[in-house]
């Protein structure tokens, strides 16, 4: 199964991508309690899946891991970033990360909103003076992803969308913003960053939109089915702030259909990748968000 292969490599990559984040995190000297707060939530855990798609895609392409370790810990630092901010008391005020005290818990609120802002702005620096890349040609597809165009818009709609528009495709669209956004940068700005062909950044793009969907939807799932136990982030969180998502507007089973037609779009898009060696990886990505629900991780 293609999911086992997926989950496989996951496993493997898993200590290099974390060597590689002490390493540039540390070799920024951020002094003191900033310091401390940025490694907390970043040495935390978590599946350290875009940085793991990111080194998916240079391996795809035969590029060496040196290109791409900058740019795919550069990830890291922004999910790490939006997910301090995203547990803030003013966000989704949830107390618990990875397993562990959010931010904010472990130290304080002004220290967590601060860690998030150095993180945000630090991953720039690993692309700027770690990296080797194309950043001009990545640089869109990253940039874009974070900002007022990206994931932030994405979590601003998160907050405030009225009552009278919650519907489906209003959802995909935030969920797209919030989410899809940086596994595109994971994926087509990785490639990009590795200077791949425009028909092959563009496919990347389509798969990534589509699994970014298919991943948020199976994460409001998971806030229902599983445990805090399971995933180390406290379960209910949604229902508690009254989060509009597809199990709220069409139910379990709807939602669970939802995933499956968004991952099928996304296996669709793989085809100019069906003769490349490494491309499987990604077929087996969309594999396990499909059954990421039955396991209820
Ligand atoms: C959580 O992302 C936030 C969402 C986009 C749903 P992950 O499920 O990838 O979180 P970690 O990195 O494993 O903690
Ligand atoms: C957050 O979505 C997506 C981000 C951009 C951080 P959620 O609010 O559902 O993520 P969790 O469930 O707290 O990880
Ligand atoms: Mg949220
Ligand atoms: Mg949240
Ligand atoms: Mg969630």
């Amino acid at each position: 199964m293609l999911e086992d292969v997926f989950l496989k490599k996951l496993k493997d990559e898993k200590a290099t991508i974390e060597k590689y984040l002490k390493f540039y995190l540390d070799s920024l000297h951020v002094p003191g309690v900033l310091h401390e707060a940025m490694e907390y939530s970043l040495s935390a855990g978590g599946k350290r899946l875009r940085p793991f798609l990111a080194i998916a895609v240079a391996d795809m392409f035969g590029k060496p891991r040196e290109i791409i370790m900058p740019y795919a810990c550069a990830l890291e630092f922004i999910h790490t970033f939006s997910l301090i901010h995203d547990d803030l008391p003013a966000l989704d005020n949830d107390d618990l990360r990875r397993g562990k005290p959010s931010c904010h818990k472990a130290f304080r609120e002004d220290i967590a909103i601060l860690a998030g802002d150095a993180l945000n702005t630090d991953a720039f620096s690993l692309l700027f003076e770690f990296g080797e890349g194309n950043i001009k040609k990545a640089g869109k597809y990253f940039a874009k992803a974070v900002g007022g165009r990206g994931m932030t818009l994405g979590q601003v709609y998160d907050c405030t969308i009225p009552e009278n528009e919650r519907t489906v495709e209003k959802l995909d669209f935030i969920n797209y913003y919030k989410t899809s956004e940086l596994f595109i940068a994971a994926t087509a700005g990785a490639a990009a960053w590795l200077d791949a062909a425009d028909e092959e950044i563009k496919a990347l793009e389509e798969y990534a939109s589509n699994l970014g969907i298919a991943f948020q939807i199976a994460d409001d799932i998971l806030d229902i089915t599983s445990t805090t136990e399971k995933l180390g982030k406290k379960v209910g969180s949604d229902a508690a702030l009254n989060k509009v998502t597809y199990p709220v507007l069409i139910g379990i089973e709807g939602a669970q259909k939802a995933v499956e037609e968004r991952v099928l779009k996304a296996h669709k898009a793989l085809e100019p990748f069906k003769d490349k060696e490494g491309a499987e990886i990604f077929t087996g990505f969309g594999d396990y968000i499909k059954n990421i629900m039955a396991k209820n991780n």
